[in-house]
């Protein structure tokens, strides 16, 4: 594809695609400018290549790096309501995010004003995402609402571990979703599940620096969707906070997570490798005082090995209101990566099923 155009000119050159594509629709054509905004060529292309059944529009563009210019809109390039669609090409989402991170705010103030996600993805169906790179988003670099039946194959995340909430894949309200053969290297979580996220399978992913692998954060709003059905099969994790990670706020509002499975991951110098953290409270943003009311259960963890960085390796932190049920820990080897002794782990109102090998032991910590 586009074999007309130069790629050391243009920071971004991709295609999106309908699944049998044809007819080639250039945003060039259509008046686009290299980094300038490409809003309206894109647009008219895109209605251009609609008229026709199969058709593929070719992007080339630079991202404007100030925030005032995208008018509080909460994405640079979103796709909506779309089915059928493919987007591939090798090209980089270049968020040139390096002056927002410097205005963002989030840390000290919840109600901060919302960065633009690199590239977002709302009620898009049987769609395929496939070799792009998104780097230095000035927010979450991919965001899937309301997505379903959605492939995201080979994607690759880049910005520098303290660029923050540059969260590499999260989705919420999306359900048959397959990540497979991702890399991501970010400030905020690898992969993040919101609520309403169902059957979701990823495998084959490479992290770090980051947050980690995480399930939520949930019960921080009212009326959250459950989240189900998510496996998590043969990542790697490297130099991050949190290994895999289920975390719910106190206080909460009620909620369900179940059905949550993570086997055959590697950690090298995680400091919490395995974490259910039900008093999740960044930032001192929340009150302490009741319990986390979002129910986990049926969740396992299995061939978990490598290294911690911390000698608590294994932190299971349940809701006193709504204790974790259904937990499984099978054949884990975590072992301090500072040397001088074991790892050990912590139980609070969970007793969890164990089979295999275990180190650190299960619950060398009680507190129920
Ligand atoms: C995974 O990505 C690597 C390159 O990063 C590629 O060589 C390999 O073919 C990919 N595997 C699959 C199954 O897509
Ligand atoms: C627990 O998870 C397993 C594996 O995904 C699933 O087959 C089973 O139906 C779940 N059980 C419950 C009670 O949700």
């Amino acid at each position: 594809m586009g074999k007309n155009l130069s790629i050391a000119t243009i920071s971004l050159l991709l295609v999106l695609a309908s699944t049998k594509a044809q007819q080639v629709f250039d945003v060039k054509s259509y008046g686009a400018q290299p980094n300038a905004d490409i809003t309206q060529a894109l647009t008219k292309a895109w209605k251009a290549a609609c008229a026709v059944a199969g058709s593929k529009v070719v992007i080339s563009a630079g991202a404007p790096s100030d925030v005032a210019s995208f008018n509080g809109k909460d994405g640079w390039v979103a796709f909506e309501r779309i089915d059928g669609l493919t987007v591939s090409g090798g090209g980089v989402f270049d968020g040139e995010g390096q002056q927002a991170w410097q205005k963002n705010e989030c840390a000290k103030d919840k109600n901060c004003n919302l960065l633009p996600i690199n590239i977002r993805f709302d009620y898009v169906t049987n769609s395929k995402v496939q070799d792009i790179t998104s780097k230095d988003s000035k927010y979450f670099h991919i965001n899937l609402l309301e997505c379903k039946k959605l492939q995201l194959q080979h994607v690759t995340i880049i910005a520098p571990a303290d660029s923050p909430n540059t969260d590499g894949i999260h989705m919420g309200r999306s359900s048959q979703i397959t990540i497979t053969n991702a890399t991501i290297g970010t400030g905020d979580d690898c992969i993040s599940f919101g609520d309403g996220t169902q059957d979701v399978t990823v495998n084959q992913v490479t992290c770090g620096p980051g947050h980690g692998i995480s399930i939520g954060s949930l019960g921080r709003y009212e009326n959250e969707e459950p989240v189900s059905g998510i496996r998590v099969t043969g990542a790697t994790l490297s130099n991050t906070d949190n290994g895999v990670r289920i975390k719910t706020w106190p206080a909460s509002s009620s909620g369900v997570a179940s059905d949550i499975h993570f086997e055959d991951v590697v950690m090298n110098n995680v400091a919490n490798p395995v974490i259910i953290d039900q008093n999740y409270c960044p930032n001192s943003q929340c009150s302490n005082q009741s319990p986390s009311k979002v129910k986990i259960s049926n969740v396992s963890f299995k061939k978990i090995r490598g290294t911690s960085s911390t000698k608590e390796a294994l932190n299971l932190i349940c809701s006193k209101s709504v204790p974790c049920q259904q937990v499984v820990l099978s054949d884990i080897d975590l072992a301090y990566k500072g040397g001088g002794g074991s790892t050990t782990s912590t139980c609070t109102n969970v007793q969890p099923a164990i089979s295999g090998k275990l180190n650190p032991p299960a619950c060398t910590n009680k507190h129920y």
